[in-house]
């Protein structure tokens, strides 16, 4: 895989100091004695989940929602595991200084605090809808967040890592970023003369010279450098941290962080110079500390178990900027960055001017949130780069929701299989834990034994897959079992089995307790990634809402010679369909629309 590869703004400008006595640079150090933060508690002790925020320029597409559903599955996940929902916190929000919002609030003909708001809105109204279970919200214009921002501007100054300097180069607004002359070509714009542009994104850029605060960048090539060697998995997946680790072998030139205020006003002013904006991505960055309560000590207990979730496209500015500004301010870098690709759509690159954007809340409506949330989540590879097509969400949906585990679960609860409407008993001689073990009346075979062993394990494969980053293969691993488990019913047949008769009830009863103790922990594990279609199945089987934790998830404890509390319990009511087939209702409202 090629992970998209941005770099480092070179000021091509000398960044000359000038004027501003200089307190001698404090030497970057890393965390191990120097900076505050939590880092001496238990590591799991808590977490803290975190989403790019995002830009108010235009509204938001799936690739947004996209990144908040994956940062809200690993915190889901994160709250099952314990110990609780007060040790996990989950910020997301908008990014609203900045030109690319100026010119943006300009052409539309609003104020920016107008632009601001109505799409801040829409953002926090996706997210509400898609379920996105964030603990904090946060919009980079309110008090909060400038307070925070000037007092981590002024710990980079206390520290002498600002200086005063002529910035002369390239700036793409779009991107909110500088760009080095080899990252600029000339490409012919609306009007044919050729003007500059971005290599990377195509945007326009423009020259810019003029007099800014500089930080200090190129000292931390080596801090970063150790970091990540002493952190392997700080990036994750692996190859992201490799790119990072390759720029790191390259030139680390001191950054620009801040405009001058006659050019870029919508923004935070540098403390003590009012002629002077902060730089939008320092500005963003610090949304992170923001959150946890910065510059209050109580932040100091949650900095640095912060997990970052981002996209590829913003991997320069978390993975060197944020950990050189954190050093620089005497903090520890993030606990880690998860990094995924990007949504294509029919092949193309998602724009406005293609008029390709895909609105999420439609995709909500028409395939459900639970439907919309799994397809994303299964589909999303966070190495590759992700196709979107219609076609594509009803034929997994179909197969995998409503098909496979809708249709395992009513064949195991349907009144002509189940009358009784109860979870039956496991009967053990038909279903030994050993094979060797087996008396007469054992009916368990190799497949049967590979299926409780797949089942057994699933929790734990799952959990590897979160650690790592890779949801969509927990959901494979989820999706395989329950393949697995229809295989297991499809081969033992209960419909075909007698509860009058003797000798087939106990195997009957086993049948459906196995198939219903895999469907509790396939309702479990799926509780992160659909949570309503996971209660609604839970519910089914009667497991109540203290039973859905993963730590008291214990698959088939008949089976290892335990109790197991669901035997015999009733099942919760029957409500309907787990999943209704998408291509079946498409059917029916394009009947209906003819009529
Ligand atoms: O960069 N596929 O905001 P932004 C998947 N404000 N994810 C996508 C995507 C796609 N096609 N397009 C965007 C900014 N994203 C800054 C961030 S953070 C301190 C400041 C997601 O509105 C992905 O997470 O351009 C990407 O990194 C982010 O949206 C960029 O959102
Ligand atoms: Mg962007």
């Amino acid at each position: 895989m090629v992970p998209l590869r941005v770099w480092a703004a070179r000021p091509l400008g000398r960044a000359v100091a000038r004027g501003l006595p200089l307190p001698a640079p404090s030497r970057p150090r890393l965390c191990s004695s120097g900076p505050r933060g939590a880092r001496d508690e238990a590591p799991e002790a808590r977490a803290c989940f975190t989403t790019p925020i995002f830009y108010v320029n235009a509204a938001p597409h799936i690739g947004h929602l996209y990144s908040a559903l994956l940062a809200d599955a690993l915190c889901r996940h994160r709250r099952l595991r314990g110990p609780g929902a007060a040790a996990t916190r989950f910020s997301t929000g908008t990014d609203e200084h900045g030109l690319k919002i100026q010119q943006a609030a300009a052409a539309a003909g609003l104020a920016p605090t107008e632009l601001c708001d109505r799409v801040s809105a829409q953002f926090q109204r996706l997210f509400r809808e898609a379920g996105v279970s964030s603990t904090d919200f946060i919009r980079t214009t309110e008090a909060r967040h400038r307070r925070a921002v000037q007092h981590f501007w002024a710990a980079l100054q206390a520290r002498g890592l600002l200086y005063k300097g002529l910035y002369e180069g390239w700036y793409c607004a779009s991107d909110e970023c500088f760009l080095p002359e080899a990252k600029v070509s000339r490409q012919p714009g609306p009007s044919g003369d050729p003007g500059p542009v971005s290599v990377e994104s195509g945007q326009p850029v423009s020259w810019t010279q003029e007099e800014n605060y500089i930080f200090r960048l190129s000292q931390f090539r080596e801090p970063l450098q150790r970091w990540l060697r002493d952190h392997p998995q700080a990036i994750t997946p692996e190859p992201f941290q490799r790119t990072v680790l390759q720029w790191l072998e390259e030139d680390l030139p001191d950054l620009s962080v801040s405009r001058k205020s006659s050019h870029l006003h919508w923004g935070i002013p540098v403390p003590g110079d009012d002629s002077q904006t902060i730089y939008v991505w320092l500005d963003a960055l610090v949304n992170y500390l923001t959150v946890l309560g910065y510059p209050s000590a109580e932040f100091e207990a949650w900095w640095p178990t912060t997990s970052h979730v981002i996209g590829k496209d913003i991997l320069k500015f978390h993975a060197i900027y944020w950990p050189a500004f954190l050093l620089g301010a005497g903090l520890s870098p993030p606990h880690r960055i998860y990094v995924h690709s990007h949504w294509t759509v029919c092949g193309q690159k998602m724009s406005k001017s293609l008029g390709n954007v895909v609105d999420p809340r439609a995709c909500l409506d028409r395939y459900t949130v639970d439907g919309f949330r799994y397809f994303l989540l299964r589909q999303g590879v966070p190495t590759w780069d992700c196709d979107y097509y219609e076609e594509k969400v009803v034929k997994l949906l179909d197969s995998e929701l409503a098909d496979a585990l809708g249709g395992l679960l009513n064949r195991c609860t349907a009144q002509r299989i189940n009358p009784s409407g109860t979870y039956p008993a496991f009967c053990a001689p038909c279903f030994p834990s050993e094979p060797g073990l087996a008396g007469p009346a054992a009916r368990a075979g190799p497949e049967d034994y590979a299926l409780v062993s797949a089942v057994a394990t699933l929790p734990r494969q799952v959990a590897d897959h979160y650690a790592n980053f890779q949801i969509y293969k927990a959901l494979e691993a989820v999706s395989s079992c329950v393949r697995q488990t229809n295989g297991f019913v499809q081969r033992h047949a209960p419909w075909k089995l007698s509860w009058e008769s003797p000798v087939d009830a106990p195997w009957l009863g086993t049948v459906l307790h196995v198939a219903l103790e895999c469907l509790r922990v396939f309702g479990t594990l799926l509780q992160p990634v659909t949570p309503s279609l996971a209660d609604k199945l839970l519910s089914r089987l009667g497991v109540s809402a203290t039973e859905r934790g993963l730590g008291e998830l214990s698959f088939l404890p008949r089976f290892y010679g335990h109790p197991c509390p669901f035997e015999g319990r009733r099942l919760g009511p029957e409500t309907g369909l787990l999943f209704p087939r998408l291509d079946q209702s498409r059917a029916w409202l394009v009947k209906a629309h003819r009529t």
